[in-house]
């Protein structure tokens, strides 16, 4: 079977959050159970830089406003082909891949991502440049959701195609355009309804995708419920609800390879769950790399995390002096959010030996991070998935979560004696935040009740094996 994966991001080369990572593993993943995967990127400068040698193969047409482009083919060192969009006008830009160094939206989204789903459109068609045909064409996200709609309207009219998955990674990211961008976009006039392309008088990338593809999917079950509810459906429940026969919530797997606490390159001191006291070494170099006091009587917390609303990390500062009187140490890695990076950055002058608050995006530390701390906070007002509750249940750190999404499916709270993982709770509140890390402290000053706990998430498999498995069921679906 064959399967063209089009993708805005893809880990290593370009990450802003969790779908570079899902880009960057799930399609080695579905290789692995025999299927022909290959990605669609857009050539950003990392890109060119990490497959300097790539050349191009194929040209690919001017459409509407968007410039002509050239498909470099590039291979990673895993295998794996990358189809690699040129256009230099549009994807030559340094840095995050949607926003530009003031940290708004990039002014030319629109024409973008919109050039970038109606190539993955046209490799769809029997019209393709390439020789190689995929079967399914399956999208991420907004920034490839008008893939599905440019068949619906345009290419699919002449041209036979593929059968086509949108994946949610998170409703939240819609890509809302003005209804001026159509004729740019090269959309005819008759997709604009509320069938169509159309969203409360914008145009809405990702409904094109929800009401056009013919298979949905998003990252956990419980996900799949709430989104097609008014409460968490941002206001595509409706539409949702109406496709809720083709929407499936397969839980997110993990990279267990550039995840694994016993050769991660990024630590300093590997360890298993075999080895777990070697833990305790990694906790105090990472003390010692933030400059946190190496003496605490109570556990290090960490969080490793974009700082929006959605992760629900305003709710700790409110209750910081009484963590710091616990005591617990924290030690903080994300960017996002100016006001939020401002309280954060206060906590960490306020309290230097015990809260270390670093504000940035670094991969390395993220690993040692999840790596070092005792326990791992996610207290986030909703979680398509969530990759970092499963990184820590591997590192051996019991994560303390809310009861939303892919965190309720993945982290059993400890009251549950034979299977408890982590701690949830599930009021978003300061208090509730609070409550759950005192219980959480009260664990871990008992050693080998908390071991269980660490061993128990550590043993679990989180590898993309079942996930890849129930993906590749939904494309056979499809075909047959
Ligand atoms: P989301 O995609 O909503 O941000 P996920 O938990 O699915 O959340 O994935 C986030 C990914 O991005 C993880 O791999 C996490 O380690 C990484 N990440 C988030 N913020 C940072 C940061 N400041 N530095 C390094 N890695 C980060
Ligand atoms: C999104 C979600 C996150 C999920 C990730 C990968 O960014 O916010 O919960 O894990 O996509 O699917």
């Amino acid at each position: 079977m064959k399967v063209l994966f089009a993708a805005s991001e893809m880990a290593p080369w370009v990450k802003t959050g969790g779908l570079g990572d899902v880009a960057g593993a799930l399609p080695l993943a579905l290789r692995a159970q025999g299927v022909d995967v290959r990605v669609l990127l857009p050539l950003y400068p990392a890109l060119r830089a990490a497959f300097a040698s790539s050349e191009a193969v194929v040209r690919i047409p001017a459409v509407g406003h968007m410039p002509a482009g050239s498909l470099h083919l590039a291979t990673t060192a895993d295998g794996l082909p990358l189809y690699l969009l040129e256009c230099n006008a549009l994807f030559d830009r340094p840095g995050n891949p949607y926003l530009g160094p003031d940290g708004r939206d990039l002014p030319d989204n629109a024409l973008r991502f919109g050039m970038l789903a109606h190539a993955a459109a046209l490799l769809a068609t029997d019209a393709s440049p390439l020789s190689w045909h995929p079967e399914v064409l399956h999208c991420h996200d907004w920034q490839t959701a008008l893939a599905p709609a440019y068949l619906r309207y345009r290419l699919g009219l002449v041209s036979g195609h593929a059968r086509t998955v949108l994946t949610v990674h998170n409703l939240a990211f819609q890509g809302l355009f003005g209804r001026d961008m159509l004729e740019p976009l090269g959309l005819p006039a008759d997709c604009w309804h509320l069938h169509g392309v159309e969203y409360h008088g914008y145009l809405s990338f990702l409904k094109a995708g929800l009401q056009h593809a013919d298979a949905l999917t998003t990252v956990s079950p419980t996900y799949a419920r709430e989104i097609q509810t008014a409460a968490e459906g941002m206001g595509l429940d409706g539409l949702l609800r109406y496709r809720a026969a083709d929407l499936t919530g397969i839980i997110n797997g993990i990279d267990t390879v550039q995840w694994d606490p016993a050769t991660d390159v990024h630590l300093p001191v590997h360890f298993d769950h075999k080895r777990l006291k070697h833990k305790k070494a990694a906790t105090q170099a990472l003390r010692r790399e933030l400059g946190l006091a190496t003496e605490c009587s109570g556990p290090l917390l960490g969080v490793v995390s974009r700082l929006t609303q959605q992760k629900g990390l305003d709710l700790l500062p409110p209750i910081a002096d009484r963590l710091a009187a616990l005591p617990v140490q924290l030690a903080v890695l994300g960017s996002g959010d100016q006001a939020l990076e401002a309280a954060y950055a206060e906590l960490g002058r306020q309290y230097p030996a015990q809260f270390s608050v670093q504000i940035g995006f670094d991969e390395g530390l993220a690993h040692r991070i999840e790596a070092g701390v005792d326990l791992f906070l996610m207290p986030s007002r909703f979680e398509p998935c969530g990759l970092n509750q499963l990184y820590s249940l591997r590192y051996g750190t019991p994560p303390i979560v809310r009861a939303t999404g892919g965190l309720a499916d993945t982290v059993i709270d400890a009251a549950d004696a034979a299977r408890g993982t982590g701690f949830v709770f599930t009021n978003a509140s300061p208090e509730a935040l609070l409550a759950t890390i005192e219980r959480a402290c009260g664990l871990w000053r008992n050693s080998p009740q908390f071991h269980v706990l660490q061993q128990r998430g550590m043993r679990a498999d989180y590898s993309w094996r079942q996930p890849a498995q129930a993906i590749a069921a939904i494309y056979q679906r499809l075909l047959h």
